[in-house]
């Protein structure tokens, strides 16, 4: 491999920045040739792309977003698409890909290893939900900023006796919410991988506690169980409790990447090129406890992961 090419794909996430730098530099040190990929397989099928040496990464690994830019490409889920990104890849002299996003842009990656490019795969994305990896870039970083928020919306809710419902990201996973819950005391958390009952999670619990002296409640609803602002109605209505929601959204995708964030981003980015040098190919990089990992993309794709239970069952019990 003389040449590689680096990208990000999907949504993006803080950290990101910090595998780009770590990719550039380990291809670079150990003397290939890097290619800066813009705005995901967009820019491979649109040639937007720059030759990127030591100094393109400067100054970024403090820096929220991707310096790559993003986006979500049609053109490339046809194969004539993928056809033409292939094409690129060879009339540049890529000889591989490293792409950093989630499940969809791993798909992509399968997509251009049948084209005959080899490719590795980071997992970036805030939302925890790549079953190969214990870890994702930008998670750290995103359940940190949840709870920053959150703490100050706590003040507020707390003032008024009121019930704050917080809608927080994860498409459809629970990781992010189960973990803030936690990190803000929640008394309850609704997830996807979960089943509840408003009437026995949400409306009892305010009750019980309401005896005990507590007069005020935030409540955590991961996206991927519905909305916030429903939510809020039926538990006004249900308890006579004034309810407010606030929905995270986006903020949640940006800022300055945490230190976890940064140092595993780091490690991935290197151990992506390691498995190029390595001659290893179609890989997906990710993390088992503090190792670094690697599995066959195809393998990858068809692994599966679930929450951590007794971590759901330690939060019903300490939020009483
Ligand atoms: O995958 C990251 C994520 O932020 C999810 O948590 C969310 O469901 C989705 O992306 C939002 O996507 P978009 O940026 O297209 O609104």
């Amino acid at each position: 491999i003389k040449t590689i090419g680096v990208l990000t794909s999907g949504g993006d996430a803080p950290g990101m920045n910090a595998a780009i730098r770590a990719v550039t530099r380990t291809a670079l040190y150990h003397g290939m040739k890097v290619m800066g990929i813009y705005r995901g397989y967009n820019g491979l099928i649109n040639g937007d792309i720059k030759e990127m040496n030591v100094r393109s990464v400067s100054e970024i690994i403090h820096r929220g977003g991707t310096m790559l830019y993003t986006a979500r490409c049609l053109e490339f889920k046809t194969l004539e698409g993928q056809k033409k990104a292939a094409d690129r890849c060879r009339e540049l002299g890529i000889d591989a890909l490293v792409v950093i996003g989630g499940d969809g842009s791993f798909r992509g990656c399968k997509d251009m290893a049948a084209q005959g490019i080899p490719c590795i795969g980071l997992p970036g994305t805030i939302d925890n939900d790549i079953a190969c990896s214990d870890y994702t870039i930008g998670y750290d970083t995103a359940m940190n900023t949840a709870v920053e928020m959150i703490d100050k919306l706590r003040d507020t809710t707390q003032s008024h006796d009121r019930c704050s419902v917080v809608e927080v990201m994860g498409r459809n996973a629970g990781y992010l919410a189960l973990n803030t819950g936690i990190a803000v005391g929640a008394l309850a958390t609704l997830i996807p991988e979960v089943p509840f009952d408003i009437d026995r999670d949400i409306v009892q619990r305010m009750n019980d506690t309401r005896r005990t002296g507590k007069q005020h409640f935030i409540i955590i609803v991961a996206e991927g169980v519905g909305r916030a602002h429903d939510f809020a109605e039926i538990i006004e209505k249900k308890t006579g409790i004034e309810s407010r929601a606030t929905v995270l959204g986006h903020v949640q995708r940006g800022g300055s990447p945490t230190l976890r964030d940064r140092v595993s981003a780091s490690q991935m980015g290197y151990h992506a090129v390691q498995l190029l040098l390595d001659g290893k190919f179609n890989r997906v990089v990710g993390t088992r406890g503090n190792d670094i990992v690697d599995f066959d993309i195809t393998e990858a794709l068809n692994m599966h992961k679930s929450i951590h239970t007794a971590l759901y069952e330690m939060s019903k019990v300490i939020s009483i």
